[in-house]
């Protein structure tokens, strides 16, 4: 019997793509490069499955013309880049990679936070353009980050994860909004109390953005909500890209209406609003979250995994939908 063939459509690490090639007809791209839909959907076009990243949008048009299609193993947590309603409709699988994830994500959101808190970026860039001439009582003077107060805005795995540095790590009050609370017990591990937006953000000194992005979350944090924080708080996202209105932000940085923002995560990123690169007090990431090594390699193979499982007709380890088995083309 054939293997059954699948796209590869952003490079890898050498030895999940040796994985995948002993089970699959297997083609990559091998140079990284980035396709527009179009070219996407010429490679697909014949493909049973794919291992995907955020960069690949998987709609409703590119599913009509891929009639083979069965799986879409997406390495990453978040899945924003799948119409799931187009492809469970469609009979095709969507996996994703959560947990393998939450603790390296939750640290970087911890380090973001600290970054952006006590200016670590705006003062080395000080340094290193040779302007450190002596040291003064208020230089780079930034905010307090223990015993502050911490407000999560979704509060999964991962803004659970930051909650718990918070609070047992740094001492903060942990606050949060999320679509539902926590059970009890949850609540009481993370040591965080449940508020409406509106309280988290009048109350937070540091507000850190973790929710998925959907029509829902589209701009949760506007030019309104920027003004109901604390001029002195920090805002650090790294959500996805469109949670924040960056427009609006990099003028609220400008004004000075919050103290500054980490953000990993950007509107039409890898684009960043100009904006947000002429003010000083915002650091600025390349969407590197969960960019170690391990965690990395755990997520190529755990959406390795996902196709290896599914086809081996185990089911995929980490699904997103259950759409009904689409007839296989010829
Ligand atoms: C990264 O942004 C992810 O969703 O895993």
């Amino acid at each position: 019997m054939s293997k059954p063939r699948i796209l590869i459509a952003r490079a890898v690490f050498p030895e999940v793509l040796q994985r995948l090639a002993q089970h699959f007809e297997v083609q990559a791209n091998p140079q990284d490069e980035i396709w527009t839909p179009q070219q996407l959907l010429a490679h697909l076009a014949d493909k049973d499955g794919a291992l995907t990243t955020g960069s690949e949008r998987i709609d409703r048009s590119l599913l009509a013309a891929c009639p083979r299609l069965r799986i879409v193993a997406n390495m990453a947590v978040g899945y924003n880049n799948f119409d799931v309603d187009a492809m469970t409709g469609a009979g095709v699988q969507g996996t994703n990679t959560p947990d393998v994830l939450t603790e390296t994500t939750a640290d970087f959101g911890f380090a973001l936070l600290m970054a952006t808190a006590r200016r670590v970026t705006e003062s080395e860039h000080f340094l290193r353009a040779g302007r450190w001439s002596k040291w003064s009582y208020d230089m780079f003077a930034g905010a307090e980050v223990h015993g502050t107060r911490l407000g999560i805005i979704g509060m999964g795995r991962i803004g659970q994860g930051i909650a718990r540095r918070g609070a047992h790590g740094f001492g903060m009050e942990v606050v949060y909004h999320n679509r539902s609370r926590l059970a009890p017990a949850l609540e009481a591990e993370c040591k965080a109390r449940y508020v409406s937006k509106e309280e988290l953000l009048r109350t937070a000194d540091h507000v850190v953005l973790v929710l998925p992005y959907t029509a829902a979350s589209h701009h949760t944090i506007g030019a309104a909500e920027l003004a109901q924080m604390k001029p002195t708080a920090t805002l650090v996202n790294i959500a996805r890209g469109g949670i924040v209105d960056d427009a609006a932000l990099a003028q609220a940085l400008r004004e000075r209406r919050i103290a500054a923002a980490g953000l990993d995560v950007f509107e039409g990123e890898p684009q960043v609003h100009p904006g947000l690169l002429e003010v000083p007090n915002v650091v600025l990431t390349p969407h590197i979250a969960s960019a170690t090594v391990g965690t990395r390699l755990a997520m190529a193979n755990l959406a390795a995994d996902n196709l290896i499982a599914f086809f081996g007709g185990r089911g995929p380890l980490t699904p997103i939908n259950a759409p009904a088995a689409r007839p296989v083309a010829s």
